[in-house]
């Protein structure tokens, strides 16, 4: 079937799109008075509805309310249960509450939640961080967000540069010298921030990934501190690598003096010890967030020697004062305990195999429904996070994979999707298998994708 995107989105029907959409929207909103009576009543007190923006993001005519989260499965206030596929964009990449996480933080609870001081278990943390991640000497933070901002703080400090580059269509949190968008050669601030003040475009860069020519082009100059970059694009949609491109990242920015900084909070779920250790990769420094803890609030960040031997020799040459890093709750006993439980207890070879079989089976089986129906869409697959892509593939970039979005169809498929009890990222297609998600789950997604894939182009 061919796909005209004007007359056709992703190659269906509008109408039949629509008409979907409208019905998905009346079967959604019926099924749930209870939700909708809890919202009534206390919705109002949080700003447009909900403590969190995001929380209106979800193609929902309202959000879900949930009661209660468990392995990999939600039970929302109407008593739905709901396959949770979310998982990848979340704290929860390791499944809710791992039993071995619930179990430490029990435990912490009871000898005192916040103080500024390690305990036995940051001891013991931190020599599972080199265990799993290398040799890096680490820090903690809260946020991934954070952890980002300690990182490219440390890598100006020790550069004595001031930009950082990161690649068009990347995300790396709220730190908004990374806010910045590739627009007709130029890099520009993004649209949409809220009460944005000054040019952050001035201090950063912004290439298309896989883009070397202009990567040595933007290094040559001697002004980029740092390469901010996860190994995978995974926050619009995925983006692989081209062969290559990370040897020659890594020999350009070791060839201009810019330090190399891998985001690995999402690519945690490429395999054991992240996309780095799979492929051999050799940041300056790295960044590991939301599901190191295994859900609890925590982030990581950790340099090399040659890197933290060149920051010791810049600190003890600062004037003393605030480094503005960190937060009063980051380091605290609580972060500890869970992040201890999640690198010994729960980021285990078993588990990460378990995820590996299940996003295979999961790709391959919507792979197979998108054959059937002659769609011009892809699935990609990095470890343990799978993504159908309503446009052909692969996409080679940030402005590719901006392209490829089909809000209108994506909103209607993911409706569909929970409708039918399956829950998946609203912000993109990406689901997460989880060490604890089941075969039937994974077979129960593949078979409601099916069904209306079926729907919409019969
Ligand atoms: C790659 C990457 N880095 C950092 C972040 C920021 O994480 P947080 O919102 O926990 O600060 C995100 C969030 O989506 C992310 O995808």
């Amino acid at each position: 079937m061919p796909a005209d995107p004007q007359t056709r989105p992703a190659g269906l029907d509008p109408r039949r799109l629509a008409a979907f959409q409208a019905r998905e929207s009346r079967r959604f909103a019926k099924a749930r008075p209870r939700t909708r009576a809890l919202l009534d009543r206390g919705a109002r007190a949080w700003l447009a509805g909900v403590p969190m923006h995001w929380m209106r993001d979800w193609p929902s005519p309202f959000p879900l309310v949930v009661s209660q989260a468990e392995k990999a499965r939600l039970t929302d206030a109407d008593g739905f249960g709901i396959d949770d596929f979310c998982l990848g964009d979340t704290g929860s990449m390791f499944g809710h509450s791992p039993a071995p996480v619930a179990r430490a933080i029990r435990r912490q609870a009871r000898r005192g939640l916040t103080y500024m001081l390690p305990s036995e278990a940051a001891l013991r943390a931190g020599l599972l961080l080199q265990a799993m991640f290398g040799p890096l000497v680490w820090q903690l933070a809260t946020t991934a967000t954070d952890a980002n901002r300690n990182a490219l703080r440390v890598a100006r400090a020790v550069t004595g540069r001031r930009k950082v580059l990161v690649f068009n269509g990347a995300y790396h949190g709220t730190l908004q010298d990374t806010m910045v968008a590739l627009q007709d050669g130029q890099t520009v601030a993004r649209q949409g921030l809220v009460g944005q003040v000054f040019d952050i475009a001035a201090e950063a860069v912004c290439i298309e990934f896989n883009d070397l020519a202009a990567l040595e082009a933007a290094l040559a100059g001697g002004e980029v501190a740092a390469v901010l970059t996860e190994p995978v694009l995974t926050n619009s949609c995925m983006v692989l690598p081209e062969p290559g491109f990370h040897d020659t990242l890594r020999a350009l920015t070791r060839a201009y003096g810019t330090l190399l900084i891998l985001d690995e909070t999402h690519t945690l779920s490429s395999g054991l010890g992240g996309y780095a250790r799979g492929a051999g990769l050799e940041p300056d420094l790295y960044v590991v967030g939301k599901c190191v803890a295994g859900g609890l609030a925590t982030a990581v960040w950790g340099m090399t020697g040659a890197v933290a031997e060149r920051f010791a020799a810049y600190d003890a040459a600062r004037p003393s004062g605030h480094s503005g890093m960190g937060t009063t709750l980051s380091g605290n006993p609580l972060q500890f305990a869970a992040l201890e439980a999640t690198l010994a207890e729960v980021m285990t070879e078993a588990a990460y195999d378990h995820m590996e079989r299940g996003a295979a089976r999961l790709a391959a089986g919507l792979g197979a429904a998108i054959a059937r129906q002659a769609l011009p869409w892809h699935v990609v697959r990095v470890g343990a996070r799978v993504e159908f892509i309503c446009a052909p593939g692969p996409l080679k970039n940030g402005t590719e994979a901006a392209a490829a979005h089909q809000p209108q169809v994506e909103a209607a498929l993911h409706l569909g999707l929970l409708n039918r009890g399956c829950l998946i990222a609203p912000f993109h297609n990406m689901m997460l298998v989880s060490p604890l998600t089941k075969k039937r789950q994974i077979d129960r997604l593949i078979a409601a994708f099916d069904e209306i894939l079926t729907e919409l182009t019969r």
